[in-house]
């Protein structure tokens, strides 16, 4: 089996982050100079935490973390457990946001991924389909001026799928952070600024 512990793993024990996946959203949020602090997120694939960490680290004023694996209970956000393709998990979303007096999220950030099958056109297909669901449920929850990454395996479809949703941003870039791994089709969607 090949030793899969990168720069970027031994990085993310050195600075006592969950998953080396922290690194990309540090990334990501660096060249797109998009800003945590006082803002109210929506983090979708959450576990196990490495995104969470630097979210919670960057003062939002109000997080709420999902995910189909379960989490501690003791975590300085909101979790929901459910999967973000069911229309329940969106429920629970909004009335949490109710709950909190909280109309609209500034941003909604998805490291979502099944488990990867090996065949890239399934990977895929799985990725557009949650990517896609996070769409048309998100956007209705974002703040004017708010912004949406997702993470793709990138495909057939994925030109298309920025075609159909960047008329409602200022900006869509597809980007590949350095801590992701090269051999892998995983890119990240920023969608920047609803119009
Ligand atoms: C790559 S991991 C996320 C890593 C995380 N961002 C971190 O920084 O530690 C992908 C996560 O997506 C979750 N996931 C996959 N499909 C999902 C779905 N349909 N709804 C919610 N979570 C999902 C998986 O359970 C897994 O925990």
């Amino acid at each position: 089996m090949p030793d899969r512990r990168d720069s970027y793993y031994w990085k993310a024990k050195e600075n006592n982050y969950s998953s080396r996946a922290a690194f990309k959203l540090i990334d990501i949020l660096n060249k797109f100079y998009l800003s945590i602090e006082e803002r109210s997120i929506l983090e979708i694939g959450s576990n196990p935490g490495g995104w969470a960490e630097v979210i919670s680290m960057n003062n939002p004023s109000f997080h709420i973390a999902v995910d189909i694996k379960k989490e501690p209970s003791e975590l300085p956000y909101i979790f929901i457990r459910g999967d973000i393709s069911r229309d329940t998990t969106w429920d629970s979303i909004v009335s949490t946001l109710n709950e909190n007096r909280i109309r609209t999220f500034d941003l909604i950030l998805s490291d979502a991924m099944t488990n990867t099958s090996g065949n890239s056109d399934v990977d895929h297909s799985s990725s557009y389909l949650i990517c896609k669901k996070i769409m048309e449920k998100g956007i209705p929850l974002l703040n004017r001026g708010g912004s949406v990454i997702v993470k793709q395996f990138q495909g057939d479809l994925t030109q298309s799928f920025i075609e159909d949703w960047s008329d409602y941003f200022r900006r869509a870039t597809i980007t590949k952070p350095a801590s992701s791994r090269q051999a892998s089709r995983e890119i990240y969607i920023v969608f920047k600024s609803l119009v």
